[in-house]
């Protein structure tokens, strides 16, 4: 089976995860959810690349990296990204995803149609492959589960 490589990509703030509003975002940390991904990515075969950034110009540049075309680092598969804030927000981050066409799912720990209204909105939805949100940590389980039958079996 072909190693794929995923890129994780987390957006601002979500550094404080465990502690930052758990009512919302529930009780796992970052590292918590990152070592369930590197789990899960083993029993699939995938390697697990996590980033976390507060800065919209520092995610914009780790996508670039992302296309191979940098020395600095290798080609990626597919990423899985929560923007966090930026999503409602960044056309920045919808461009370097376009210009990279590397195929992405779009993560939210909590279901962002359920709060407010500014929430609803996503810059970057309709070029994802697909959308999680509401399940907590398991987002980003089921989102590398998706990425990874989408990449593995291109229709
Ligand atoms: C979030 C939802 C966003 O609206 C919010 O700004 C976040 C986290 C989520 O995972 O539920 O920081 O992306």
């Amino acid at each position: 089976m072909k190693k794929l490589r995923i890129l994780i990509m987390h957006g601002p703030n979500l550094n404080l995860l465990g502690t930052r509003e758990p009512g919302h975002y529930g009780t796992a940390t970052l590292a918590d959810i990152n070592q369930q991904l590197i789990e899960l990515g083993d029993q699939l075969g995938v390697e697990i690349i996590p980033f976390q950034s507060n800065h919209e110009g520092e995610l914009v540049d780790r996508i670039q990296q992302a296309t191979g075309s940098s020395s600095d680092s290798g080609q990626i598969d597919g990423i899985v990204i929560n923007p966090a804030a930026y999503t409602h927000t960044s056309i920045a981050i919808r461009d370097a995803l376009l210009a990279s066409h590397i195929p992405f799912v779009e993560v939210h720990l909590s279901n962002i149609h359920r709060r407010e209204e500014f929430r609803h909105r996503s810059m970057l939805v309709d070029a994802a492959s697909g959308v999680i949100a509401g399940f907590g940590a398991s987002s980003y389980m089921l989102a590398l589960r998706g990425l990874n039958e989408l990449l593995r079996n291109p229709s």
